[in-house]
């Protein structure tokens, strides 16, 4: 692992992969990279619009190609969207290159977080819970096994970056 590249944090939506990556960035002098924000100028397109005029399987094939495109970095950290490392064909893109950590955060923090999400498409539905606590369920074994480490992340985003960080420089030993 002394090899290890990028940091890429993988976990559900609203467990903090974005501000929690920006925290790193800041205190380790690595660039931050959010994937769906990378995406977002890569298309010129919204995501909520890429999931309305291509559906799901089209976002995941442009979220594929993003993966390929951001593994070429070096020492950035990158916040991947939610459901990307829960396909094995983005997991092999970053695995033994890169540092996969999965930021777990319990459940009700995270529908507690999302209570009034309305950008993220697979939410925008009246049985919003109910989707939530099976992708949870299906999703949560999929992270932990993409990830080289696992960080508790309910803490707050300057804690949890900095756990990522001790995280990071034990796998280099
Ligand atoms: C998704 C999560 C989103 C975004 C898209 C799909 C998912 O990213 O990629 O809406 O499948 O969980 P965030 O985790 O940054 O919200």
């Amino acid at each position: 692992m002394s090899e290890m590249n990028n940091i890429i944090l993988c976990g559900f939506m609203g467990c903090g992969k974005s501000t929690v990556g920006k925290n790193i960035a800041r205190k380790s002098g690595r660039r931050f990279v959010d994937m769906d924000a990378y995406i977002e100028q890569k298309t010129g397109m919204r995501i909520s619009e890429i999931f309305a005029q291509k559906g799901e399987e089209g976002f995941r094939d442009i979220e594929h190609e993003a993966c390929r495109e951001l593994a070429e970095k070096s020492n950035a950290v990158i916040a991947s969207g939610g459901g990307a490392l829960t396909f094995e064909r983005n997991v092999q893109v970053f695995r033994g290159k890169d540092l996969i950590v999965f930021l777990d955060v319990p459940l009700d923090v995270i529908k507690f977080r999302l209570r009034n999400d309305k950008v993220r498409p697979l939410l925008q539905r009246p049985d919003k819970d109910k989707v939530m606590a099976e992708l949870y369920e299906r999703r949560y074994p999929l992270y932990r096994a993409a990830a080289d480490v696992v960080v508790a992340g309910r803490n707050t985003p300057l804690r949890t970056a900095l756990a990522v960080m001790d995280a990071e420089k034990r796998c280099r030993k």
